[in-house]
């Protein structure tokens, strides 16, 4: 073994602020929007946050983070670069996951499905309400491409200022993208490690309900 950078053993957190005794939704979506919901009263950070997993064509998984920007009754839905990392992986393999934690309420809920892109009118209607600093970023930025350095960033922003002085159009490569999950899993920490743990797995249409050990 190596030398260590930090010692993480000792950090140890009691969960004790809820459970999973029964369970209330036969739906998952409408138990997410309720987690979801308490996250925001409760004001947990960027509760809308979530890690969002692709894997590339030979196997290899990679994870960032993304925001949510539409809950809907079949999906979640974020927007980003279609030439992306995370772009070109999806469109090598529409299988994903996504990840959320609320730390506030001791909770994360985890998602697995398939990804779609959205239509393009519901893509122009979500990249006209961003602030233009972010519309003109999304035309600068190639995102996950080498940059040689900051200032070539700088410049390329200051050419689409200067290409768009009013309206900024949306990059054809950047758009929406809808999560429809087919599995979830909903995780309250308990004490000593003995969390609850409640999975929805979909059955062609029904939702399959079941609890797994922690
Ligand atoms: C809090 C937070 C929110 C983010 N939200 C988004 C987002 O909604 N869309 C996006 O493309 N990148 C978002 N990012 C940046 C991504 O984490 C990531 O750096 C970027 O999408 C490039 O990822 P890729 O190279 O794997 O495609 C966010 C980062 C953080 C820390």
């Amino acid at each position: 073994m190596t030398d260590h950078l930090d010692k993480t053993r000792n950090q140890r957190t009691d969960f004790t602020k809820g459970s999973l005794d029964q369970v209330k939704h036969p739906d998952p979506f409408l138990f997410f929007s309720e987690w979801y919901r308490e996250a925001h009263e409760k004001n947990c950070a960027d509760p809308h946050a979530f890690v969002l997993g692709t894997v590339s064509k030979d196997g290899q998984p990679s994870s960032r983070i993304v925001y949510m920007r539409e809950l809907l009754a079949e999906g979640i839905i974020l927007y980003t670069n279609y030439h992306s990392r995370k772009g070109k992986e999806i469109s090598e393999s529409n299988k994903v996951s996504a990840l959320f934690y609320w730390d506030c309420n001791e909770r994360q809920v985890r998602m697995e499905g398939e990804i779609e892109k959205v239509s393009e009118e519901l893509s122009d209607d979500y990249f006209a309400s961003r602030p233009r600093i972010s519309q003109i970023g999304a035309w600068a930025s190639e995102q996950s491409q080498e940059i040689p350095d900051r200032a070539t960033l700088d410049e390329r922003v200051k050419y689409f200022e200067e290409k768009y002085p009013e309206k900024v159009p949306r990059p054809p490569h950047w758009g929406g993208y809808l999560i429809k999950p087919n599995y979830f899993e909903f995780w309250q920490g308990r004490l000593g490690r003995l969390h609850d743990r409640i999975c929805y797995e979909k059955n062609d249409s029904a939702w399959k309900i079941f609890r797994i050990a922690p």
